[in-house]
């Protein structure tokens, strides 16, 4: 197993070491960009999914760190059977370039392919190394643990492919994001300002849903214990219900404003897909936000989870299955958080005498159908501000 230091001195302040050792940069250089523009008609073409577009970023931008491309076979079993890489370290979800037999047959290995975007537009290029079938039930039962068809993670991987690409990538050119480009923070950076604020801890949130109060709740008692807050909401490719980007990020520019000590937070977005492999995601996701300079993790109430596919604390149990300091990030476990009415505050089971009935907690899909209804969801569970602009986007989306 290879052993990692958990943190380095660099001058005065200290970060947190990327996983495998160094941030990887796998972003085009002006010669190489120019190169693969003169080759772009000549090379074989593939066409990425929306989530593979992410992949391909995240790897170029480091947030993968120590993936420098799509993974060949050895890492593959290795990740999916016993979560980790082939050289020992710890990384618990595939990250593959899944094509159809037809495309994949004329692709030689040893070749450059040209990587398109679903938009048509050329935006990375891998050197091939590998091609290989792989075992789809093998890969879901392990990593989303279920083969049923209906959860959105495993449906991704049997609508897929069967044959996976392998091999390093180039990201053509480091684009702002069209959405937000404001808040495109990309891990050297994220590791430059954390060093600036003087911060010697951070914790990571991860997030896909609007922000509620059990969400500020569970980021401002670790925010209590740590130097600063990474608030790093997942705008990647997302199932269809789910509130989109654009509202979620709102939200989180509303609770700033209002709710949250400027100095201490930092906003930016993270490119991934969710998978919603719920353990196995939760480590991914932990192992990611250590690679963008953070200390310690956020792991709540089904991390990652999608209907009743896993136990409400499984994310939390899986790191245990690592050893000590492995991971390198510390993950900062909470109970189910609710509004407890006896206290008149939030609260959880380890900090509330209340009985069920005295607990104000919504689930997404409870929300969602309020607001259809046109109802707000209640000051103990949203923020007025921001169920005014769920209302406001719910009324808005119904128009179009
Ligand atoms: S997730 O798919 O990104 O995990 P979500 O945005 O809902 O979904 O959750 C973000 C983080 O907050 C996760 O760590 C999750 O476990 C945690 N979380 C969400 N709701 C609660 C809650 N009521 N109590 C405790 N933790 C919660």
């Amino acid at each position: 197993m290879i052993q990692q230091p958990d943190a380095v001195t660099s001058g005065q302040s200290e970060t947190i070491v990327p996983h495998g050792g160094h941030l990887v940069n796998r972003i085009a250089t002006t010669d190489q960009r120019r190169e693969f523009l003169e080759q772009a008609d000549s090379l074989p073409r593939v066409q990425l999914d929306e989530r593979a577009t992410s992949d391909l970023e995240l790897i170029a931008i480091g947030g993968f760190s120590p993936l420098s491309g799509f993974m060949e076979q050895a890492d593959y079993q290795q990740v999916v059977t016993n979560m980790h890489l082939e050289n020992g370290l710890p990384w618990s979800i595939p990250i593959t370039l899944s094509v159809t037999e037809t495309v994949a047959d004329p692709l030689r290995e040893g070749s450059l392919v040209r990587l398109d975007d679903p938009a048509g537009r050329f935006v990375g290029v891998l050197d091939l190394t590998q091609k290989y079938h792989y075992d789809k039930t093998q890969e879901v039962l392990q990593v989303y643990r279920t083969e049923d068809d209906k959860h959105p993670g495993v449906q991704v991987v049997y609508n897929q492919g069967s044959v996976n690409l392998a091999g390093s990538i180039w990201l053509l050119q480091r684009q702002p994001h069209s959405q937000f480009p404001n808040y495109q923070v990309d891990p050297a950076q994220s590791r430059a300002q954390f060093q600036e604020k003087g911060w010697k801890t951070v914790v990571g949130f991860q997030t896909r849903n609007p922000i509620h109060r059990a969400h500020e709740y569970i980021q401002k008692c670790a925010l209590e214990t740590v130097d600063g807050l990474f608030l790093h909401p997942l705008v990647g490719a997302t199932k269809s219900d789910d509130v989109p980007a654009d509202v979620r990020m709102r939200c989180y520019e509303i609770m700033l404003e209002h709710y949250y000590p400027q100095d201490r937070v930092i906003l930016a977005i993270n490119p991934a897909a969710m998978r919603y492999a719920g353990p196995r995601e939760a480590i991914f996701h932990a192992l990611i936000r250590k690679n963008y300079g953070c200390t310690h993790f956020i792991v709540g109430r089904d991390h990652a989870g999608v209907g009743d596919y896993y136990g409400t604390y499984d994310a939390q149990r899986i790191f245990a299955e690592f050893a000590p300091g492995e991971l390198g990030i510390t993950p900062m476990m909470f109970e189910h958080a609710f509004y407890c009415m006896r206290t008149q505050g939030m609260a959880t089971n380890k900090t509330s005498p209340s009985k069920p009935g005295e607990r104000i907690h919504l689930s997404g899909t409870k929300v969602r159908e309020m607001l259809r209804r046109g109802e707000l969801p209640p000051p103990e569970f949203s923020r007025p501000e921001v169920a005014a602009e769920l209302a406001r986007a719910m009324r808005t989306a119904v128009e179009v």
